[in-house]
């Protein structure tokens, strides 16, 4: 099938690339002529195992195109995806400018019937806000053209994008025109070949599944994150309550990690528009508002540990940060826990000597040059000369370390992880100062 997708950002570029993948002939339209040579020319702009690789491939054997071009976007592909961002304005809720304008710009060029899909992230009532800046700029040109507009959110992990795409879990198709459903269920077809994971349902339900999906799994975040907190006060080990209550398959294992808070492009975001969505309609999200509430509170859990060991002897101090990016295998840095951290300890006067395996460049853009922030090229330069070491993220590269090494280069034997990467007993017995999260028992035997 012919397919265009807007917006060659996060979502719509490996949504675009697993299309060409199986052999859709996909035209990728976006307004960044940077982006778009760069793309042209087979650099991907953004780190995500397994794109690069798919989106040469794909480019060089003809099923992947990037354009500027709008018009020849919309000539291309029978289905529009619209993949453009809803950044949060002032408020929190979801800017649909940059969606609104690829409808009306679909609507000015096209000449043929047309499926438009919002891809994108947006709030409920959104497709109808989209049928009727198509169907207005029609009715401006003089045009009378069918059209359906479906929605069709997207559920990829960062860091798992292209696998979630190739095998998705559910594919949710928003619409009730039974040509669009159709044309959907073609489109995905060669996704869906060992078991059929569509799920068709009307369009506000669609939109709304996807901002349920993530708040849920946000909750699930935050209200571990409160227990953490609770086990901390009351002498009990979070990491023992997971276990314990992931074992009922009604709870299950995934997704009851507490750490130094949820970060990412999606969860902030989908929950603070979910919230003023509710605001909007004059319903209290009071769950959301809590789960936003912990989370906030949650990211500054690290700074209070350090608080806590350092006292008034913080300032001058040089600590050593392992982890930049809001999650591992990905250098996005949005919302990132380490974000707060870096700020509240440049405040109390500390400096960083920090090291992340993909997210430096990104460090280096968002902050710039500064004296208190040194960026170290591995994870052993960056305990060089420092006073502790702070832990942030969990990558793979952090979980089994040279103890004996990270004690001989700091000046201070002690750990801060915001991951619970570690065994407190095992740490202590080998001489650290370990704060972890919400395992009050094991803290401090060194
Ligand atoms: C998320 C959803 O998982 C995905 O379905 C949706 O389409 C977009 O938002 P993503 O933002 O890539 O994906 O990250 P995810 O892996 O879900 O992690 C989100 C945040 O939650 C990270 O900061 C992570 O560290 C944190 N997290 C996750 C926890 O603190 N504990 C957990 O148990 C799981």
């Amino acid at each position: 099938m012919k397919v265009t997708v807007f917006g060659v950002g996060y979502v719509g570029l490996v949504q675009a690339a697993v299309m060409a993948e199986v052999g859709h002939d996909v035209c990728c339209v976006d307004v960044d002529s940077a982006k778009v040579e760069d793309l042209n020319r087979g650099l991907v702009p953004i780190y995500e195992p397994g794109l690069e690789p798919m989106v040469k491939q794909n480019h060089a054997e003809g099923r992947l195109q990037f354009t500027t071009d709008a018009a020849q976007g919309v000539a291309h592909g029978e289905v529009q995806f619209i993949a453009v961002g809803t950044p949060p304005d002032e408020d929190g809720s979801a800017d649909l400018k940059y969606v609104l304008a690829v409808a009306r710009t679909v609507a000015q060029h096209m000449d043929k019937p047309r499926v438009i899909v919002n891809k994108s992230t947006v709030p409920v009532g959104t497709a109808d806000k989209v049928t009727q800046a198509v169907a207005t700029t029609l009715v401006e040109r003089g045009a009378d053209i069918p059209f359906q507009v479906v929605s069709n959110p997207e559920f990829l992990k960062e860091g798992a994008a292209i696998s979630d795409c190739m095998r998705p879990d559910r594919i949710v198709i928003g619409s009730s025109d039974a040509d669009a459903i159709a044309t959907m269920r073609e489109l995905y077809e060669p996704f869906n070949r060992q078991q059929d994971r569509t799920v068709v349902m009307d369009v506000r339900s669609a939109e709304l599944t996807k901002y349920a999906a993530n708040c849920m799994l946000a909750t699930k975040i935050s209200f571990m994150n409160e227990m953490a907190n609770l086990a901390e006060k009351l002498g009990a080990d979070i990491e023992a309550v997971r276990k314990g209550i992931g074992s009922d398959p009604r709870i299950g294992y995934h997704f009851i990690y507490p750490g130094c808070g949820y970060g990412g492009s999606c969860f902030p975001k989908d929950v603070q528009a979910l919230i003023r969505t509710a605001d909007g309609i004059e319903h209290d999200a009071q769950i959301l508002k809590a789960v936003e509430r912990v989370n906030d509170n949650q990211k500054s859990v690290l700074m209070r540990n350090i608080q806590r060991h350092f006292g008034d002897r913080l300032k001058g101090k040089t600590l050593a940060l392992w982890g930049l990016a809001f999650k591992p295998n990905t250098d996005d840095m949005r919302e990132a826990p380490s974000r707060v951290l870096l700020e509240a300890l440049w405040q109390a006067g500390a400096r960083v000597q920090a090291f992340d395996p993909e997210a430096m460049e990104e460090t280096q853009r968002i902050f710039g040059q500064r004296d208190d922030l040194v960026l170290m090229g591995t994870k052993e330069a960056a305990l060089h000369g420092a006073d502790a070491l702070v832990i942030c993220t969990e990558w793979q590269a952090f979980r089994a370390p040279d103890f004996e090494l990270i004690k001989s280069e700091l000046a201070e034997p002690v750990i801060f992880d915001g991951r619970n990467l570690y065994d407190p007993d095992r740490v202590a017995g080998r001489g650290f100062d370990y704060y972890a999260i919400g395992r009050g028992l094991s803290v401090q035997r060194g």
